[in-house]
């Protein structure tokens, strides 16, 4: 692998001279980039001799023109360590003002960050937001480890040790990508239907079943676009799309569904909206309100009648009879998988970190025992694998 080396100046800095000699002596190419502060805890030269190859300190004078979008270019990945609070910001914020954060913002390859610096600066608000920034945009964190601290101090913030970042490198850019090549659509979260311009009919779902869908088939390589009503952060990598009611869900999940090779509703869709919602807010005068209710479009069923190369997976959110009632949905709905829950088990459903669900295809089912909603997200995913293994769909 090619990678290259950023380093800021911080006292953990002794520790990437060791990460270097590590990459090299497995036969990895290293350059290093260093801001100005890191050449004052250690000279250039230093990571010249173990690296071997030419360190970079500015943006000017390099013996290359461009050295910086040659060097983002000619690299597998960047891995910043220390990354300082300082250089942190800067690349949250875009700025690019010297050679390190010049190769950081040209880098169209993963992006690594190792923290290190002291435990109150790595829990400030603005080094949090900063980090939270960068995670969305599909920069990889590699989380600090605890123990005493350059200032004397006991805390999170230390720099981990080269070999367990070198482990954390590997797994980043090994990660699982047998979903790469696909676009999926996944929606989440429960729709509102408007009664006035200040109420709605709406329904308990949080949307983190489907954020947890998300998160891994993008994990997984796949292009996802999630199309929620939930306002949950949304996960790296995953295009969003917001939307309120069935009708606006409907009409997303339309204009994507063509160029799409699966999608996956794990929404709770209203099935029924107000016949006509008031204009202005209802006053509160009689004893009891009425409102009609007229029947929504049902996405799914529609996806089923209009599906040419699609894998369409469903979820069927029942009380009773549960296997029976998706079954029927599966079938109604031309699905290739549903994932049924019994909304009213606990630690099932609704709100909660973790489902109970059964698979259901055309081959039987295959009930779960409680999990994570991630892992229950994993399962899906990897039931879906074998479809795609099946059926090639582009
Ligand atoms: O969001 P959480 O809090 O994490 O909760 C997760 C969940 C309980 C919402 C989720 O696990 C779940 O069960 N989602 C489906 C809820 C639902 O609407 O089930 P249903 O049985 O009514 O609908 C069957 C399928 O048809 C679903 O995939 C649904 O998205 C879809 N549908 C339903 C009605 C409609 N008008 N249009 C649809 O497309």
């Amino acid at each position: 692998m090619k990678f290259i080396v950023g380093v800021s100046g911080g006292i953990a800095i002794y520790k990437v001279v060791d990460l270097v000699r590590r990459f090299k002596k497995r036969g990895d190419e290293v350059r290093v980039v260093m801001t100005d502060s890191a050449t004052k805890f250690v000279t250039p030269e230093l990571f010249r001799e173990i690296s071997l190859e030419p360190v970079m300190t500015t943006v000017f004078n390099n013996e290359e023109t461009a050295a910086h979008i040659k060097w983002a270019q000619w690299c597998d990945a960047m891995i910043i360590a220390p990354a300082t609070a300082n250089v942190i910001g800067k690349l949250a914020a875009g700025i690019a003002d010297d050679a390190l954060t010049t190769v950081a913002i040209a880098m169209t390859k993963p992006l690594i960050i190792a923290p290190a610096m002291n435990k109150d600066m790595f829990n400030s608000a603005a080094v949090t937001a900063n980090l939270s920034i960068l995670k969305q945009r599909g920069v990889n964190i590699i989380k600090p480890s605890s123990g005493e601290l350059a200032c004397g101090v006991e805390g999170v913030g230390r720099l981990p040790e080269p070999v367990e970042i070198v482990e954390q490198v590997d797994k980043i850019l090994n990660a699982d990508k047998r979903l790469s090549g696909y676009k999926i659509l996944v929606t989440a979260g429960g729709t509102r239907e408007a009664i006035d311009p200040v109420r709605y009919i709406g329904n308990r779902s949080s949307g983190k079943m489907g954020y947890a869908i998300a998160k891994i088939a993008a994990e997984y390589g796949a292009e996802v676009i999630l199309v929620t009503s939930s306002s949950l952060e949304v996960p790296p990598n995953v295009k969003c799309i917001n939307v309120e009611s069935a009708e606006q869900m409907r009409q997303a999940v339309l204009s994507e569904y063509e160029t799409v090779s699966v999608v996956i509703m794990a929404a709770a869709v209203a099935d029924y909206r107000v016949a006509e919602p008031s204009k202005q807010k209802i006053k509160k005068s009689e004893d009891t309100l009425t409102l009609e209710l007229v029947k929504n479009p049902d996405i799914l069923l529609e996806l089923g009648q209009r599906k040419q190369k699609q894998i369409l997976i469903g979820f069927a959110a029942e009380t009773q009879t549960v296997e029976a009632n998706a079954i029927k949905k599966l079938k109604k709905k031309n699905l290739d998988m549903i994932v049924a829950n019994d909304v009213t088990s606990e630690g099932a459903g609704f709100g909660v970190d973790t489902n109970i669900v059964t698979l259901i295809t055309s081959n039987g089912a295959t009930p779960y025992p409680k999990m994570s909603k991630t892992e229950v997200a994993e399962v899906i995913l990897n039931e879906l694998l074998s479809f795609l293994l099946d059926t090639p769909h582009g």
